[in-house]
This record gives structure tokens, C-alpha cells and sequence, in this order.
């Protein structure tokens, strides 16, 4: 739906530099940019589906700015503290109009009011749920930019944006106590965040190799400084994509459960297919997710032995599954 505000804004009195690149920051693959010229486009997003997305569509993109833009489209993620990091990362190197898109479910109304109270926004175009305007110019956003990761204890950092900034996820916690001491020489921990599983699996002697694999590339810049043992190998890849050069004994995993604001646990199945392609013949896996999500039936369809592990409470439960099917040919 950004492109239906976007078309309607360039028709009502945005106005694009001429030759000038466009930054397009956080864009996810749903987001429409057909209105904008996409040679002009330089897409700046952490997140790796999105990347592959945008890149298979032949848009230059990136991790983060590169030199002066001449305008930059800012597509409102839901975490607020990301969000204005975003809007200040776009006012500083933007010399034209800073757009800022977003739905009302994601916040793009507070952040027009925060906007408000330190610039002249134009607009808004407000349709499909969401809304957009610009500023031109954009003020500093100073006090908005992002600080370096922050410490939450254990010697552990996050940074704003990634899950469970704030803290330990109860859940994970709850899953890295249940944990087996054997689970083998090869472990992966899929869709790992800043590293907490990662980190707890590595109290094993045994386990000669980890691999991350993470989707969001702050996360895993996060999981760099908090999993610093050399037998880990982190990856900025699509878990659904990514797979091991060698089968290994065991799969670790808290999978997304959010499409947006939804629940939906077709990202959590998705994560389950995948991590019985990655295993050993004799291999298992570990996860954890809220109680009310169903994986039990993408459970038994990918692994031979499922079961509940203790450990789990009203609000999560602890999966075990061993020995993943290969899928007739
Ligand atoms: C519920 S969090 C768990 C994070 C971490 N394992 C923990 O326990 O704290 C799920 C993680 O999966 C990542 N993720 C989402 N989609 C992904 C994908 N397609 N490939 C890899 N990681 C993904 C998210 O960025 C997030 O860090």
C-alpha cells in the first residue's frame, strides 16, 4: 500500500530531485516502490529475505547509507526506538525530502505527531490503513539516532529493533535450562538473534561447531559481540534458504511467530520443514514456542519421534522432535 501513498503524494506536491539517488530504508518485500524509479533507489535494510528480495528485482541495496541522497523513503518499522533511529539515520544524510510511510497499526501516527513537534511535515496522504508525509527539509533528529549496543546483563547486548531487546526471552531461557549435555559436534541455532541459545549450547565441551543463522543483520552483529567462542560460524541468511554443507546432529530454535502484528505460525513451519532438511538421519530438534501455536501436526510430518519436553509453562512448550523424514522422491 505504500505505492498507492506514494503515487497520490507525487501527484499532490511531493516533489523528487531530478537525478538524485533515492535511500528507501527498511522496505519490506510487500512494499511497493513501483512509483519510484528503481535505478535511482538504493534499498537500506537489515533484513536478508528483504534483501534478496529487492536484489532479485535489480535494486542496488545495502546494509546502510552510502554518501548523499537527494531523497529517502522511510518505511515505518513497528519497534518505535528502530523507527526513529531510521527517520534520524535518513534526515542525516538526506538533502531533500525525508518521507516517512508506515501503517497506523505500526505507529506512523505517533511518529507524524513526534515529527510534527520539530518540523513542518507536508501531507498527510492518508489511505489503506496507513499514512504518508514529508519533510523538506528534515531537521537533526539527533537525540533520536541509534546508540551503540546497549548491555542488559549477563554480558550479553542488544540493540533497538531486535527481539527481546530488552532482556532474555523467558521462553529461550526455559529452553537453553532443558537442554540435553549431548547434542552432538554440530549445532545449529536457526533464526538466532543476538546469540543467547548459541551462547548456552556452547557450555557443551562436546559440540565442535555452531552455526547462527539470522535474518536480521543487527541481530547478528549483536550475536557477533555476544558469542565470541571460535567455534561459532555466523550467518546473515534466510533460514528458510540457507542450508549446512554437512547434516548436523542437532537443531536449536525460538522461531518467529509474527507476521506483522499477527500470529502466524506458517514462518514456524516453514522454520521446522527447513531444520529436518539440515539434520542427520539420526538427528533431533529443540524449540520452544507459545503454547497456543500448533506445530505439532509440521511437527510429525517432518520428524519420525515428537514429543512435549518438561520444562515449558501456560504460556510456552518445549518441543523435542528426532529423526526428520526425507521426502520421497
Ligand atoms: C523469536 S526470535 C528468537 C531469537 C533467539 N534465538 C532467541 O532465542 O533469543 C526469532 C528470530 O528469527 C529471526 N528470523 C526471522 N525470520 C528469519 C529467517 N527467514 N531466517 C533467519 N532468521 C529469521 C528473527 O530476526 C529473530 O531474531
Amino acid at each position: 500500500m505504500t505505492g498507492i501513498r506514494l503515487s497520490l503524494a507525487l501527484e499532490g506536491g511531493l516533489a523528487l530531485p531530478a537525478s538524485a539517488r533515492i535511500a528507501v530504508f527498511a522496505p519490506t518485500d510487500s512494499s511497493d516502490l513501483s512509483p519510484l524509479p528503481a535505478d535511482m533507489c538504493h534499498i537500506i535494510t537489515t533484513d536478508k529475505p528483504a534483501r534478496d528480495h529487492f536484489a532479485a528485482l535489480g535494486y542496488t541495496c545495502n546494509t546502510a547509507p552510502e554518501g548523499r541522497y537527494g531523497a529517502a523513503l522511510v518505511c515505518l518499522p513497528r519497534a518505535k526506538d528502530l523507527a526513529r533511529a531510521l527517520i534520524a539515520q535518513a534526515a542525516d544524510v538526506t538533502d531533500g525530502p525525508v518521507i516517512v510511510d508506515g501503517l497506523k497499526t505500526d505507529g506512523i501516527e505517533s511518529a507524524l505527531k513526534a515529527c510534527r513537534a520539530r518540523a513542518t511535515c507536508e501531507g498527510p496522504v492518508n489511505k489503506a490503513h496507513g499514512k504518508l508525509f514529508w519533510m523538506n527539509p528534515a531537521p537533526e533528529f539527533s537525540d533520536w539516532r541509534q546508540g551503540p549496543p546497549q548491555e542488559i546483563g549477563d554480558g550479553f547486548v542488544t540493540a533497538p529493533g531486535v527481539f527481546s531487546a530488552d532482556g532474555i526471552d523467558p521462553a529461550s531461557r526455559a529452553l537453553a535450562d532443558a537442554l540435553p549435555e549431548k547434542l552432538g559436534a554440530h549445532v545449529i541455532d536457526l533464526g538466532a538473534g543476538w546469540g543467547y541459545l548459541a551462547r548456552r549450547a556452547l557450555e557443551r565441551d562436546a559440540i565442535r561447531q555452531i552455526d547462527l543463522i539470522e535474518a536480521d543483520h543487527t541481530a547478528l552483529s549483536c550475536a557477533r559481540l555476544n558469542v565470541t567462542d571460535a567455534r561459532a560460524q555466523l550467518y546473515w541468511e534466510d533460514a528458510l534458504r540457507w542450508r549446512p554443507d554437512t547434516a548436523a546432529d542437532t537443531v536449536l530454535m525460538n522461531p518467529p511467530f509474527h507476521t506483522g502484528r499477527k500470529a502466524d505460525p506458517a514462518l514456524g513451519r516453514a522454520f521446522i520443514a527447513a531444520a529436518a532438511e539440515m539434520l542427520k538421519p539420526s538427528g533431533q530438534l529443540w524449540m520452544v514456542a507459545n503454547r497456543h501455536l500448533a506445530y505439532e501436526r509440521a511437527l510429525a510430518e517432518h520428524f519420525a519421534e515428537v514429543a512435549e519436553a518438561p520444562g515449558g509453562d501456560t504460556r510456552f512448550k518445549l518441543l523435542h522432535a528426532r529423526r526428520p523424514l526425507r521426502k520421497k522422491r
